[in-house]
């Protein structure tokens, strides 16, 4: 079964704290999900592969440890997604960015797909599904079952507030998926919102509401 992180570092939650206030601008709430999606990058990637390296200072040859192994790709799905993608990119320059879109359809919840667009060699790549919110846990299953079809085989999930549904869903699904968030609520709406959540966190980054 794929671990469930938590990440109670301060930062994360201060920021978190800000993020969850219904008063807080729309450029603010950006700002916040970029840096979050920053500092839990931070903490969902130390378990990368390193490889020892010499490297010559202008003092003498140093001993150091680069990143190995296989490379990247940040994968949101839109919209909300993409507010992540900068905070990820600014810490792993060199990632691929690959984008899914889906909306959850306003009556059934379930996801619709209209876009789907990934580099030629992303079944090589360690992937890191982005989405800032997990709920039901439908748009992110739909997204790892794609990629799973076009073969990628190291799949994680970071998100920035999770219900107890969309990380049982999760599970059942994919039980080979690690899943990263920074809270983990309390439960679903009749909505299939978060509660307590930040609402709608598409409206939120974009400000369509
Ligand atoms: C939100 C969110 C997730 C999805 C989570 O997107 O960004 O993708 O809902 O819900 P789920 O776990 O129940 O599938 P939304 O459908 O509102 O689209 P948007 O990002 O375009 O606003
Ligand atoms: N999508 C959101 O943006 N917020 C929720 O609480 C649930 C799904």
């Amino acid at each position: 079964m794929g671990k469930v992180y938590i990440f109670d570092h301060p930062l994360i939650q201060h920021k978190l704290s800000i993020l969850r206030d219904e008063k807080t601008s729309s450029k603010e709430f950006r700002e916040l999900v970029s840096e979050i999606a920053m500092l839990m990058c931070f903490e969902a990637t130390r378990d990368l592969p390193v490889e020892e390296v010499e490297v010559q200072t202008p003092v003498a040859v140093a001993r150091c440890k680069r990143l190995a192994g296989k490379k990247l790709a940040v994968v949101p799905i839109l919209r909300a997604g993409l507010g992540m993608v900068d905070g990820m990119v600014n810490l792993i320059p060199a990632a691929k960015v690959a984008h899914i879109g889906l909306y959850r359809d306003p009556k059934t919840h379930e996801p619709v797909k209209y876009y789907y667009k990934m580099p030629a060699d992303i079944a090589e790549r360690e992937v890191i599904v982005v989405d800032p919110m997990l709920a039901t846990g439908g748009s992110a299953s739909a997204a790892i079952t794609f990629l799973k079809q076009d073969g990628v085989k190291h799949i994680r999930i970071m998100s920035i507030i999770g219900a107890p549904e969309g990380v049982a869903r999760l599970q059942k699904d994919h039980p080979d998926i690690d899943i990263y968030v920074a809270a983990l609520d309390d439960h679903l709406n009749e909505s299939c919102y978060i509660v307590p959540g930040l609402g709608d966190a598409g409206d939120r980054i974009f400000g369509t509401k």
